[in-house]
């Protein structure tokens, strides 16, 4: 048997599958502090929440047999999309109706749609790029176009703002919009935490404007839910925009609930590759929440609940960092959202990889800085900073975290 050169890609993509592999191999020992993985925390708050609306669900005539015996749209239920719309406008004042709304299975899924639709030969016969303007950016990204090398990128500014702070900016000087097709960003970004500016953000959207293609913004831990953000800025959509939502990063992630709000020309062509892609995705997640964003309890849990426990995380782990990090050249990404601290150790000679393996000897896992800087020009293959940083998810028990921290330090201090 052959595979296709798309298969090929994939079986022979080992870096990223062995940090997986990793994930799934140590996360049953006992005494590993598990710093590597996505998953969100599992709030005892929110988990009540959702038990009750399960309860709710198996009381409510045959609403759990619909919920589990229909397909709903290719993108989803009518009613989801409507209340989802309301609650849009309402808080944003957006001109959204529930035709500008799909659902798709996972927002993984929903940005392995849209940047295949977006990059490859077009119809013009050229090739379209993906610009992430702003590495690193989000692991999960680099190998989902079925044209490799689709994705173009660009290094950032690096504001060194306090002693062992710092926070990437978008160096818009080295954007070379040549073949791009769309424009792309996490907003809070998955590893750093950073929240682009909504400076940055009208410069995106202006940029985008003018070559008329769209902005692709993933907002998983954005507004207004799960709302991991700590900064105050401001949400944006329009027309030209293409929000990329999820239900994952509040709590339901299996529920593989990815949500994209874009024009009605873009949410038609995904409704057509996705009935062909997937059929229909799961309405688990979409009966879930339907009444929260109605009664604006959804809102409520994103802003009392999973922000301030985020946000509490990071600032303790921040402190402990500082106290007993010591001598160690270092400097934290500043926390302004998501679940993961970014770390650069400024001395790392052997790199993040062999810093990753020798961690996990001593049980810790931990993310490999190198694998989020892709798509850069040749000329930044030399740059240093890529091979010494790494990224530490804080949303673990506090101690397992503090005992990762103290061997990562360890490990780190031997350079
Ligand atoms: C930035 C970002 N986008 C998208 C995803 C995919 O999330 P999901 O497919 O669970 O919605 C993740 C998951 O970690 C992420 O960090």
């Amino acid at each position: 048997m052959k595979f296709s050169m798309f298969g090929e890609r994939f079986i022979n993509n080992t870096g990223i599958k062995d940090l997986v592999d990793d994930l799934g191999k140590y996360a049953g020992i006992e005494g590993t502090c598990m710093l590597g993985g996505g998953n969100p925390a599992l709030i005892p708050e929110v988990n009540e929440i959702w038990r009750r609306r399960m309860h709710e669900i198996l009381n409510e005539g045959n609403r759990f047999e619909r919920m589990l015996g229909l397909y709903g749209t290719s993108i989803g239920s009518l009613k989801f999309f409507d209340a989802l719309a309301e609650m849009l406008h309402e808080e944003y004042g957006w001109p959204v109706t529930g035709k500008n709304i799909a659902v798709i299975s996972g927002s993984q899924t929903s940005c392995f749609l849209l940047y295949n639709m977006l990059s490859g030969e077009l119809t013009d016969g050229s090739r379209g790029k993906i610009l992430l303007p702003l590495m690193p950016e989000y692991i999960g990204y680099a190998d989902q176009t079925i044209d490799p090398d689709s994705f173009v990128s660009c290094r950032p500014e690096i504001n060194q703002y306090a002693p062992n702070m710092f926070k990437y900016q978008v160096d818009f000087d080295r954007i070379d919009m040549k073949n791009v097709n769309a424009i792309t960003a996490s907003r809070p970004t998955n590893p750093t935490g950073n929240v682009l500016t909504d400076g940055e953000i009208a410069r995106l959207c202006t940029l985008a404007e003018e070559h008329e293609i769209p902005l692709v913004l993933d907002n998983a831990y954005g507004l207004p839910f799960p709302g991991i953000i700590f900064e105050d800025v401001k949400p944006v959509w329009n027309e030209n925009v293409i929000l990329s939502m999820s239900l994952s990063k509040i709590g339901l992630p299996a529920t593989r609930t990815g949500i994209v709000v874009a024009s009605e020309k873009i949410i038609e062509a995904l409704s057509a590759v996705s009935a062909v892609a997937s059929l229909a995705p799961s309405g688990v997640g979409q009966d879930i929440v339907q009444p929260m964003l109605t009664d604006g309890s959804l809102l409520d849990i994103s802003r009392n609940i999973v922000m301030p426990y985020y946000r509490k995380k990071s600032l303790q782990t921040i402190d402990y960092i500082k106290s007993s990090f010591g001598d160690l050249d270092y400097s934290i990404h500043k926390s302004e959202g998501a679940i993961f601290l970014w770390i650069w150790f400024k001395n790392l000679e052997s790199g993040s990889l062999d810093l990753y393996e020798r961690l996990k000897k001593r049980g810790v896992i931990i993310v490999p800085g190198e694998y989020f800087f892709f798509g850069l020009p040749d000329e930044d293959k030399d740059w240093k900073h890529r091979h010494q940083c790494i990224r530490v998810n804080y949303s673990r028990d506090f101690s397992e975290v503090k005992r990762g921290l103290d061997v990562i330090a360890e490990e780190a201090a031997k350079g």
